[in-house]
């Protein structure tokens, strides 16, 4: 099973038989509440009509189409719908399956975009400690997650780290933004001198990063990176694949920060998470970039055979039309105020070092025990389920992140229940 403790899982299964809106149903009968909407992905919660119908429909109406060198309507239409709510800038779209094949294919963009401007000799690409970018070599390359990392071998070469953002001594418990560490930022200075910016392709970041347990940037951080990325002449990816789709109360990280990157990563909640799918938006100037050659020639040489399916691009209009007529992409911005008091609320209780919340998302860092890291989290988080509460963990740190269709009382239900949670485990 995909990143389970194999054997606790086996000896204690927790299966989902069914799910509607804000519930799942267990294969013992439960229901409970989807505190973390799936996997970051059903922003718009479980069975919803129009996407359900849309996908029945496709299947029956145009099951397959070849991705390579043949086209169908709805993989136009979704791109055309994704530019209608991406950031000015942002116009071309390519369609991955998943968040980790997103961003192989932004950094496949970057470096081969260098090239083709006859700039091959920019070939570094650097992430950030802490960074989560999916399972794939590229991904584990720029991504900074120890474990992900150790086991696989020399990754991909030309890779460097900026540090991370967390300051547990500086800004623990703070409500949004952290106020310290925008100097941060500048490390990538320290990078490009280090390195010479006429070697670097592309830096890459999650707005704020959420694998790794919720790191929130302090004001100013992303824009001074965007700054630096400009003045060099290196591009900007933002890894939008969790803040993307509405989770911080814009329709995207790059809107709430009012940075607009280069290349931007998404996937998740492009389909509600129904039917797997990814896209990787890049403004004009790359996509024009390619556009050299003769005409008849295959202008950039990738693609996978599920590239824009058919039923996955119906089941992104049907999502983008929920998003759009029940207003939630900005909905996270309305409960943003009452998430943040409810999660500022367990200050105090048992095991809690910080508190971090930003749109609709919140992290409850607990003090680990000692040698033996994890295994309170895991308690917290065996204990909701069995009270019916999805909750999701990593490290010692309990990540909360819900369908946007939350109700103000089913986010005081959640957060009491990681109370009784915190108040009962060792
Ligand atoms: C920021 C970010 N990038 C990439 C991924 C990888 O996405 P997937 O699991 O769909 O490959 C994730 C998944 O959580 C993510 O959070």
């Amino acid at each position: 099973m995909p990143f389970t403790a194999n054997r606790q899982f086996k000896k204690s299964p927790r299966m989902f038989v069914a799910a509607k809106d804000m519930h799942y149903t267990t294969s013992d009968g439960r229901q409970v509440l989807d505190g973390t909407a799936g996997l970051w992905c059903v922003n718009a919660g479980h069975a919803r009509p129009k996407i359900v119908e849309a996908i029945g429909k496709q299947a029956a109406e145009l099951d397959y189409a070849p991705a390579f060198q043949m086209g169908h309507p709805k993989a136009f239409e979704l791109a055309n719908r994704i530019v209608d709510i991406a950031p000015d800038g942002l116009d071309h779209v390519l369609f991955t399956n998943s968040g980790s094949e997103s961003v192989e294919t932004a950094l496949k963009v970057a470096l081969a975009y260098h090239r083709a401007k006859g700039d091959g000799s920019r070939f570094r690409l650097i992430g950030r400690e802490r960074g989560y970018h999916g399972v794939n070599f590229g991904g584990i390359s720029v991504g900074g997650i120890v474990s992900n990392r150790k086991m696989f071998g020399t990754l991909l070469t030309g890779v460097d780290h900026l540090p991370h953002t967390h300051n547990l001594s500086k800004n623990a418990f703070s409500r949004g933004e952290p106020a310290n560490g925008v100097e941060l930022a500048d490390e990538l200075e320290r990078i490009v001198t280090l390195h010479d910016a006429s070697t670097i392709a592309a830096v890459i970041v999650e707005p704020v990063a959420g694998s790794t347990g919720v790191l929130i940037p302090p004001p100013g951080y992303l824009k001074r990176l965007r700054e630096i990325t400009k003045k060099h002449g290196i591009l900007l990816i933002f890894d939008e694949v969790i803040t993307g789709y509405g989770r911080l109360g814009t329709p995207f990280g790059a809107d709430y920060f009012d940075v607009v990157p280069d290349i931007m990563v998404t996937a998740k909640g492009l389909t509600n998470g129904v039917i797997p799918m990814g896209a990787v938006l890049v403004s004009a100037e790359i996509h024009d970039a390619f556009m050299t050659g003769p005409e008849h020639l295959i202008e950039f040489f990738h693609g996978y055979t599920y590239s824009g399916n058919p039923i996955a691009s119906a089941a992104g209009l049907a999502t983008l039309e929920t998003y759009k007529e029940e207003g939630l992409l900005t909905r996270g911005a309305e409960l943003a105020k009452v998430w943040e008091d409810a999660l500022h609320s367990l200050k105090g209780e048992p095991h809690v070092i910080d508190i971090r919340n930003i749109g609709l998302v919140g992290a409850i860092e607990l003090e680990p025990i000692a040698g033996q890291p994890t295994k309170r989290a895991f308690s917290a988080f065996l204990n909701a389920f069995e009270q019916g509460y999805l909750i999701r963990t990593t490290g010692d740190i309990i990540a909360l992140s819900p369908p946007l269709i939350i109700s103000e009382s089913q986010i005081g239900e959640l957060i009491d229940a990681v109370r009784k949670a915190l108040r009962s485990i060792d």
